[in-house]
């Protein structure tokens, strides 16, 4: 029989990343191979993000071009789904621009999948189905992972806090966690096919198991992930600052396999754009936040997201932005051009900042943001550092590629044997964006 072919693009964070795994996952067990190349494809998925404006419009300019895969090939299927589709009116919006689309879901019933390709093609007309509202989780559906060295797993989805520019709680839905004794199952069944990494995946990692009887917190399920024998790294992201605890600082201080690195989204630099953002701390207790967090875990990495441009941001609350970068110094940062999302509250706010003033801001925020990188990255130059090797260099197939605890990235000259293992490295020298090392 001919083998039938799926290509799925992701747009979007490791929520989406991990849905379309799971997709993947799906497809391969009903008999479907992935391939790379839209053009050999059975089926198309767009799994789409919609936290930014210009996420949005990758997808029009995308489904546009599949016009003409259709015309060629009239069983071909296409389907979008994800963030974008769980907004009003979106879904419908999208059939009415390009009807070719066949399958429309959200992110509450992607699990659905299989069953929606079975009706398009006994039915033959397009199907959308978008729930309002977050189901309970559904475990065991089978995950196609991306690496065999690092995988990520997810601990609670959606998100209760409502930060005044962001869409992601209201197609996301409310906080719900898994129960620990699945989480930890797990990781005990990725660390036995060969996994050494896990990242604990959650839109608020701290606020995990507020929901659960008996409630776990974060710190205790940290704690139990520890104890896993064979595993050798965790990560997590993202830590919302005004719910990181000291419990969850000590349990990165004590465990072993907990990775000296934290994502601490900060925002803005300025209190009184931190309270109009609704994110519930100010600038002087996220200082206080990390020197705790730099006392405790000595050589931790911190990365951050910062917004530039929110409504009624002033040349004098940019310049508190600024000037806390360059008092934490970021190891990283993910800088953004503030984007108005309809339904969000700040999309209504007066005062929005010329596109103009955004782009100036945004460019001197890169400069300090890469200095700090650089400045950084520099401190590890002559020292030796632990390696995860996780495969292949991108840019050049002679090295190897991995990463330290803290998570830089390191491209060193190695044999393959090693992917996959914890070696060590010395560094030789620093880029603003990786570290280039030599094993010993
Ligand atoms: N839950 C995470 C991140 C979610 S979205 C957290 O709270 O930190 C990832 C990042 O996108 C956010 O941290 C924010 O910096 C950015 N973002 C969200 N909405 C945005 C918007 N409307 N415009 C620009 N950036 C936005
Ligand atoms: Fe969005 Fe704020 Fe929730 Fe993060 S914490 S997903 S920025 S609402
Ligand atoms: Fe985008 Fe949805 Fe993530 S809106 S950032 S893919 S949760």
């Amino acid at each position: 029989m001919k083998k039938k072919y799926f290509y799925i693009e992701t747009w979007g964070c490791q929520m989406n990343e991990e849905d379309s795994e799971k997709l993947s996952g799906m497809l391969k067990r009903i008999g479907y191979e992935k391939c790379e190349d839209k053009k050999n494809a059975d089926i198309i998925i767009f799994n789409t993000c919609c936290v930014r404006e210009n996420a949005e419009l990758k997808v029009h300019g995308n489904l546009g071009i599949l016009k003409k895969f259709k015309a060629e090939n009239p069983d071909l299927i296409i389907a979008v789904c994800g963030c974008m589709m769980q907004q009003k009116g979106v879904a419908e919006e999208i059939l009415k621009k390009f009807p070719h689309v066949d399958i429309i879901f959200g992110t509450h019933n992607s699990y659905k999948f299989p069953e929606y390709l079975n009706r398009v093609k006994q039915e033959n007309k397009s199907i959308i189905e978008i729930l309002d509202k977050e189901e309970g989780i559904v475990e065991g559906i089978p995950i196609d992972r991306e690496s065999d060295v690092k995988a990520f797993v997810t601990i609670m989805y959606g998100c209760n806090n409502f930060c005044t520019y962001c869409i992601v709680p209201y197609v996301r839905g409310r906080e719900r966690s898994r129960k620990p004794e699945n989480i930890i199952d797990e990781i005990k069944k990725l660390v036995s096919e060969g996994y050494k990494e896990i990242t604990l995946l959650g839109q608020n990692v701290n606020s995990f198991g507020k929901d659960l009887k008996p409630a776990c917190s974060f710190s205790e399920l940290l704690r139990s992930i520890n104890e896993i024998d064979g595993l050798e790294r965790v990560r997590f992201m993202t830590s919302h600052p005004k719910d990181l605890t000291d419990d969850v600082i000590a349990a990165i201080a004590e465990c072993d396999k907990m990775c000296e690195q934290i994502h601490l989204p900060v925002q803005s630099g300025s209190s009184r754009i931190l309270k109009n953002m609704n994110r519930h701390y100010t600038r002087e207790a996220y200082l206080e936040l990390v020197k705790r967090i730099k006392k405790k875990i000595p050589g931790a990495a911190l990365s951050t997201d910062i917004i530039i441009g929110f409504p009624g941001e002033t040349e004098e609350d940019f310049l508190e932005t600024l000037s806390l970068v360059k008092e934490v110094e970021f190891d990283s940062a993910f800088t953004f051009i503030y984007s108005k999302r309809q339904g969000t509250p700040a999309h209504d706010m007066e005062e929005q900042v010329d596109d103009e003033v955004k782009h100036e801001r945004f460019n001197r925020l890169v400069e300090v943001v890469n200095s700090c990188s650089i400045k950084r990255n520099k401190e590890y130059e002559g020292h030796m550092a632990e390696v995860l090797v996780e495969g292949l260099s991108k840019n050049d197939e002679s090295k190897l590629m991995g990463r330290t605890r803290t998570g830089k990235l390191v491209n060193f000259a190695g044999s393959k044997d090693s992917i996959g293992k914890l070696v060590q490295v010395k560094i030789v020298k620093a880029n603003s964006f990786s570290l280039i090392g030599e094993e010993i």
